[in-house]
């Protein structure tokens, strides 16, 4: 099976015409007037060409397009592409990411083997040059990525690495460049770990399996360690939402627990951090069936789980100052004569009963165990992850994540690391005339609510089992998914969460 694409990034200080590559890709804002220093001097070079392009309006900058020009004898590059920024004004680090996923999404259609990026200069006054750089590591991971191990007879393949280098006058900057860059294809590559996880389909995922990439991701670090409860412990713990949930199917349910120890001492201070992740490995619905069409994309519904393992592999990758908890329940969710049905009463990990109105809203039967198994361990912050609703999906489409909270500072916080990495989130309800609605006459709650504000339902049902705790739920059943392809990245599990919840621990761990 093939591996996904193996990107090396490294900054160097190499001057503009002696660049020697396959695609020299450089930035251009719409509303620029005129070209700046670095399209300045390579079309010149051209002997105009590039001026030419944009004056004949075949070019403009728009965010999200990119054009090819061919190099010449004045430069070493055999291709430049320029790449549209938008305008300058909106300009954020985020630009950037998409523009150097933009570049590498088009070398590796090209099936070139060398990419070389300038950084508009615009970025480097404006915007801190480790974070930046960053960013392009980010989204040349980002935009370089395919899903095809099981493609066997494809005739438009791709190469099996890129080879990327950040080109920079200044040998001033090339040190704070390089760390950046290293940060971000740790977090980069822990993305494309996890969208090759959440790609795979359910005959090749079920929750075994993802409990064994777990082990096998604990065994390649030394700060990393993992237990996983099968359904015999399972049943031992009085874990009855994720037994319930797992009940239809062969393939029986995992409570995976990863932890993350920090090996210095400062990390004993902070808070410690759960975080808690979905993995239903395939959502049918269960008994109360979802309708056939597009059913296949619940594949995905073990996106919140994956995206807990790809930050904790980036967590200990990028060896943090603060301890966490990455807790996935894991589950499939079929009609079968040993289904759990509705109308059935479980008794939950922390003791709470629920009684099942909908075997589909099994995503809070599993969580409940996993929220409750976070309290337990002392975590002062939990957050979760999980495609939880499709309600969150018709309220905010397909750009954002519900944001749900107890805590103030803590949505404040998971609100800057959105901001910091592009995936975005929306602050929502979830308070008491929420809670309200997901009492049960004949349990303690129900596991739906009423037919309006779902996804605010279902988080106020999930707030029942932190107690006290700091906590934040993130919906992102309207974002895991790119339905097709965009100019940044092809169509498919997007990773959502990674880079955001590994900005949330970097800043808590500073
Ligand atoms: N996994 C789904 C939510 C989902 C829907 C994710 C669309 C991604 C795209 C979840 O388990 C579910 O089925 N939720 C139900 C809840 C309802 C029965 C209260 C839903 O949203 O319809
Ligand atoms: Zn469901
Ligand atoms: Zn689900």
């Amino acid at each position: 099976m093939r591996e996904i694409i193996d990107v090396e990034i490294k900054a160097s200080k190499t001057a503009l015409s002696k660049c020697r590559t396959d695609v020299l890709a450089v930035g251009h804002f719409s509303d620029s007037k005129g070209l700046d220093k670095i399209s300045g001097e390579l079309n010149r070079k051209l002997d105009g060409a590039i001026e030419l392009l944009i004056k004949l309006g075949d070019f403009k900058g728009k965010e999200g397009t990119s054009t090819v020009v061919y190099g010449n004898d004045g430069i070493r590059a055999e291709r430049v592409l320029l790449v549209g920024l938008g305008e300058k004004k909106k300009a954020t680090v985020d630009t950037v990411r998409k523009a150097a996923a933009n570049a590498a999404k088009r070398s590796v259609t090209l099936k070139v083997k060398t990419l070389s990026l300038a950084l508009h200069r615009a970025f480097g006054g404006r915007f801190d040059l480790g974070a930046t750089a960053r960013a392009m590591a980010e989204g040349v991971c980002f935009g370089s990525y395919r899903y095809d191990e099981f493609v066997t007879e494809s005739e438009n393949g791709r190469l099996d690495s890129l080879k990327v280098e950040l080109i920079d006058s200044e040998s001033a900057r090339i040190r704070k460049l390089n760390e950046g860059l290293r940060r971000g294809i740790i977090i980069g590559q822990a993305q494309s770990y996890a969208r090759t996880l959440t790609n795979r389909p359910g005959n090749i995922i079920n929750p075994a399996a993802l409990a064994a990439e777990a082990k096998k991701l604990a065994r390649g670090s030394e700060n990393l360690s993992c237990m996983v409860f099968d359904e015999k412990q399972l049943a031992a713990k009085g874990m009855g939402g994720v037994l319930a949930v797992g009940s239809g199917s062969q393939n029986k349910p995992r409570f995976i627990v990863l932890k993350y120890s920090a090996a210095d001492k400062a990390a004993g201070r902070r808070p410690t951090v759960g975080l808690v992740g979905k993995a239903i490995t395939f959502d049918s619905g269960g008994i109360s069936i979802k309708p056939s069409a597009k059913m296949e994309e619940m594949k995905l519904d073990k996106t919140g789980g994956i995206a807990v393992l790809g930050t904790m592999k980036a967590v200990a990758e990028l060896g943090l100052s603060v301890n966490v908890y990455g807790i996935i329940p894991s589950a499939e969710n079929l009609p079968s004569g040993t289904s759990y049905r509705p109308g059935d009463i479980i008794t939950t990990f922390s003791g709470k009963t629920v009684e099942v109105q909908n075997t589909d809203a099994e995503g809070r039967m599993i969580l409940c165990d996993a929220l409750s198994y976070a309290v337990k361990q002392n975590c002062d912050i939990i957050i979760d992850i999980a495609t939880l609703t499709g309600a969150c999906r018709i309220a905010l489409g397909k750009y954002m994540a519900g944001l749900m909270g107890n805590d103030e500072k803590l949505v404040k916080q998971l609100q800057r690391a959105a901001a910091e990495t592009g995936e975005k989130v929306w602050p929502m309800p979830s308070g008491d005339e929420y809670a309200e609605e997901m009492k049960s006459r004949i349990a303690d709650l129900k596991n739906i609510g009423g037919k309006w504000g779902g996804a605010c339902t279902a988080a106020a049902f999930l707030r029942q089992f932190v107690g006290e705790k700091k906590w934040a739920h993130l919906d992102i059943a309207g974002v895991e998914l790119f339905e097709k392809a965009t100019e940044y990245t092809t169509e498919g599990s997007s990773g959502f969460g990674v880079r955001l919840l590994t900005s949330y621990l970097m800043n808590l761990a500073k």
